[in-house]
Parts: C-alpha cells; sequence; structure tokens
C-alpha cells in the first residue's frame, strides 16, 4: 500500500491542509512529522472551516488514525484548546496518537521567542511567536522536556526545575526581565497531562505495525521547503525539517518505505515574516493576489506578501524533496488576468541548474517569461480538458521548466474544488 508525503514546496500556507485532506479519502493514517502550532492548515468541508495547526488533517474523517510525530513540537496547552474545540464540532479523538518523544513547547519558550525578536529589532524573522525556535533549540541542546516526561511527575519536576532555574538566569540577567514561576509551570503541565495521557504512545511502533498490515499511510508536512532550518532561505526559515526528509527523523519511519511525495505549490507565491523574497510584488498586483487570494495568515492574522511564481525556486524544491508529482493550489486566484508571468532565472544568475536558497540576498532581479492568461471563472471545475487553452498552457510550462508531472490543480477552497489528473 503507498505511503505519501505531502510536503510544501515554498514558503508554507501553498495549501497542504486541503490537498492533504482530499488525498486523505485513501488514506488509513495521517501523520505530522515537523513543525507546531506555527502551523496554519484550512480544510472546507461543506460549510464547515476547519484551522489546524497541531491536529492532523486526518482528524476529519472518522475512520482515519491521526498521529503527532516525535519530530513535532507541542504546546499541550495549545493541543488541547484545539482537540476540545474541535471535540465540541462533533469530531472524534478516539484514533488519536502523539509521540511521547515529542519535545515540549514550554512556556518558556514563548518567552524567548519574544524577547528574541524584539531585541533582533529590524533584523527579526517574523516568527509566530509560538516559541517553536527556542523549543527547537532545547531539543539539540539536550535539555528539552519530552511528553513522555509528563506520565512520571517526579521525573518532570526534576527536569522543570533543572531547565527552569538556567532560564530564569538568562531572563535576569541578560534580558533583565521577570523570572517565570516553576509552580505556576508545574501546575499548567501536570493538569494537561490527565487530558493527554490516553493518546500518549510509540507512534513510530504503531507506524510500523500499520505498514507491516499493508496501511495507506499519509505525512502531512507543515511550513514548506523555503523555510527548512538546512535548506531555507536560512537565516529567515523555520527551526525543523519540513522537506521530505524530515519525515523519517520526524516519525521514526524509513526512507526505504516511502513511495510518492507529493509538493504542494501555489500557482503564485507567498510568504508571511521576514527574509528574502525575488518574486514580490509590491504593487496593485500584490494587493489584488492578497485580496482575491484572502492571504491572510491563519496562525498569526498577518497579510501575506505576494508575488509571481518562482520557478527556480520550485525547481530547487523539487531536487531537494525528491519530488514526484506536485499539486498545485489556487490556479483560480489567476483567473481573470490579462498576464501571466513566471520567474525563470535571476539577472546575471543561474548559468547553471546549481541554484542555492543560501546565496538569496535580497537583491536578485528577477527574470519573467510572460503568459497569457484567461478570461474564465475556473472555480471548482473538475475536468482538465474544460480548462481554457491558456490556464492548461500555464500548467504545461511549469512541468517543462520542473519536470514533474503536475498530478492535481487546486480550483478553489472547498474538498471538491480540484482537478485530478491520475
Ligand atoms: P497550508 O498551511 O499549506 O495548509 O495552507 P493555508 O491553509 O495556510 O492557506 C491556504 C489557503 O488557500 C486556505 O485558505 C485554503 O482554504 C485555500 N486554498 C487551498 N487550495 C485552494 C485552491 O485551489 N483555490 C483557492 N481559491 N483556495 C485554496
Ligand atoms: P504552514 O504549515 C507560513 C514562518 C514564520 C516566520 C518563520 C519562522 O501553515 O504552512 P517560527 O514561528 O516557525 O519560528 O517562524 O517561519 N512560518 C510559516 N509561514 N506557513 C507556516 O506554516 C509557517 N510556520 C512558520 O512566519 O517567517
Ligand atoms: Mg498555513
Amino acid at each position: 500500500m503507498p505511503v505519501k508525503v505531502v510536503i510544501g514546496a515554498q514558503w508554507g500556507d501553498e495549501g497542504k491542509g486541503k490537498v492533504t485532506d482530499k488525498l486523505a479519502e485513501t488514506a488509513d493514517y495521517v501523520v505530522r512529522y515537523s513543525g507546531g502550532n506555527n502551523a496554519g492548515h484550512t480544510v472546507i468541508v461543506g460549510d464547515e472551516k476547519y484551522e489546524l495547526h497541531l491536529i492532523p488533517s486526518g482528524v476529519l474523517y472518522p475512520d482515519k488514525v491521526s498521529i503527532i510525530g516525535n519530530g513535532v513540537v507541542i504546546d499541550p496547552i495549545a493541543l488541547i484548546t484545539e482537540i476540545e474545540g474541535l471535540k465540541k464540532r462533533g469530531l472524534s479523538f478516539d484514533k488519536f496518537y502523539i509521540s511521547n518523544q515529542a519535545h515540549l513547547v514550554m512556556p518558556y519558550h514563548k518567552t524567548f521567542d519574544n524577547l528574541e525578536e524584539k531585541r533582533k529589532g529590524s533584523n527579526k524573522i517574523g516568527t509566530t511567536k509560538k516559541g517553536i525556535g527556542p523549543a527547537y533549540t532545547d531539543k539539540v541542546a539536550r535539555r528539552g522536556i519530552r511528553v513522555g516526561d509528563l506520565l512520571y511527575q517526579d521525573v518532570f519536576e526534576k527536569k522543570l526545575k533543572e531547565v527552569l532555574d538556567f532560564k530564569n538566569l538568562i531572563l535576569k540577567k541578560v534580558y533583565e526581565v521577570k523570572e517565570l514561576s516553576y509552580k505556576i509551570i508545574l501546575k499548567e503541565y501536570l493538569e494537561t497531562v490527565k487530558l493527554l495521557k490516553p493518546y500518549i504512545a510509540d507512534t513510530s511502533e504503531i507506524l510500523e505495525r500499520a505498514y507491516k498490515d499493508n496501511k495507506n499511510i499519509f505525512f502531512e508536512g507543515a511550513q514548506g521547503t523555503l523555510l527548512d532550518v538546512d535548506y531555507g532561505t536560512y537565516p529567515y526559515v523555520t527551526s525543523s525539517n519540513p522537506s521530505s526528509g524530515g519525515v523519517c527523523t520526524g516519525a521514526g519511519f524509513g526512507p526505504t518505505k516511502i513511495d510518492d511525495i507529493i509538493g504542494v505549490a501555489k500557482a503564485y507565491l507567498t510568504r508571511v515574516g521576514e527574509g528574502p523574497f525575488p518574486t514580490e510584488l509590491f504593487n496593485d498586483m500584490g494587493n489584488y493576489l492578497l485580496e482575491k487570494g484572502h492571504e491572510y495568515g491563519v496562525t498569526t492574522g498577518r497579510p501575506r506578501r505576494c508575488g509571481w511564481l518562482d520557478l527556480t525556486l520550485l525547481k530547487y524544491a523539487a531536487r531537494i524533496n525528491g519530488m514526484t508529482e506536485l499539486v498545485l493550489t489556487k490556479l483560480d486566484i489567476l483567473s481573470g488576468l490579462k498576464e501571466i508571468k513566471v520567474c525563470t532565472k535571476y539577472k546575471d544568475k543561474n548559468k547553471d541548474d546549481s541554484f542555492k536558497t543560501t546565496s538569496l540576498n535580497g537583491k536578485e532581479i528577477p527574470i519573467y517569461e510572460s503568459l497569457p492568461g484567461w478570461e474564465m471563472d475556473i472555480t471548482g471545475l473538475n475536468d482538465f480538458n474544460h480548462l481554457p487553452k491558456n490556464a492548461c498552457n500555464f500548467v504545461k510550462k511549469i512541468e517543462d521548466y520542473i519536470k514533474i508531472p503536475i498530478t492535481v490543480i487546486g480550483t478553489g477552497p472547498k474538498r471538491e474544488d480540484a482537478i485530478i489528473r491520475k
């Protein structure tokens, strides 16, 4: 049975939630492997709109198993709030598991995220301020506290005491702000145990059993390749590996078992937060994409920076992920434009194909190819043969450039608004 990975091929918000949900019709397991509640995945089912942050999209189907793998950092209070909100809307958590090895986002992580962004001033990253970077920092520094530690009060108390003493020292001596209370954090976090205990499991083992039983397993990426801590536009990135390699370490699942790497990209490009964005539009066209595409962050509400599709970056994402197919979302947003541009290279660069995001410095001048647009509103269209000729040509242009087939095309925000080509 196929094992598929859905990854963001841009700077996040490509529509991964909708794509995972759509493709999850055939899945048995839907698994998150990286990131935390910095993610915001929108899925629209009928008249219901769901904005998921930590919970995998599989939870929207009662028969799917949903898993949060060890590579995710979990704010337990945010998780409980999300679970309770979704339960109130009638969703079931009977088949939901979280890894005992996932690291916890602690209150001091959020404090440090805020303090660091403030300290950096105009050099800030533009984080979601959910404590994600500091939580991954502690994981790597070997002073993180894991979900499984919550199950043993004495272990949790000891670890919290040790780490908090260290954090409070920095808060007091370096940032000169108020220390955090051990008692309050301990009480708050121990209260979450009662609610989370039924879900805590060795999720890598669950996945191994599922694989042996020939189940369909879907890994749902968060963020996007260009935000990858290794392969993104460093340092303007998140602190995890959202690209396909992250699946193996973030879920305890071997690479030889993966069959399909599905990249998701918008028909244009957006970014939230700071960092280089060569095709960013600062004119009416940028505003048009912002408003027509409703490009406002799900997690922070910030307006997303908008620009034309950058094929050099997309091809790079295809390479880094070993992408086997691409889902192109939001093609409907481009309907009605006379002209659509795609960036095929940067001035004085790209003499060969060995493009690197780390070399982006914000000074690139994009060279565009201009394609004729189409008048017809394609919202909700399901048949490729019914697409206007110029829309088909736009799709083919992308395929020709990145040498990866586009197998699904998004034609609207709803579950059913898609053209499936295979
Ligand atoms: P994610 O973080 O990758 O899951 O994406 P977000 O949910 O943050 O942002 C994608 C937005 O685009 C959401 O509002 C989706 O409802 C919407 N969306 C996804 N696919 C399509 C599409 O094909 N057409 C339109 N119009 N909207 C889409
Ligand atoms: P989904 O899963 C878009 C961005 C932030 C910031 C940078 C670092 O919805 O696609 P962080 O809080 O992670 O330390 O912020 O990463 N960012 C996202 N941008 N979509 C996301 O998730 C993002 N998650 C983080 O805006 O620029
Ligand atoms: Mg999002």
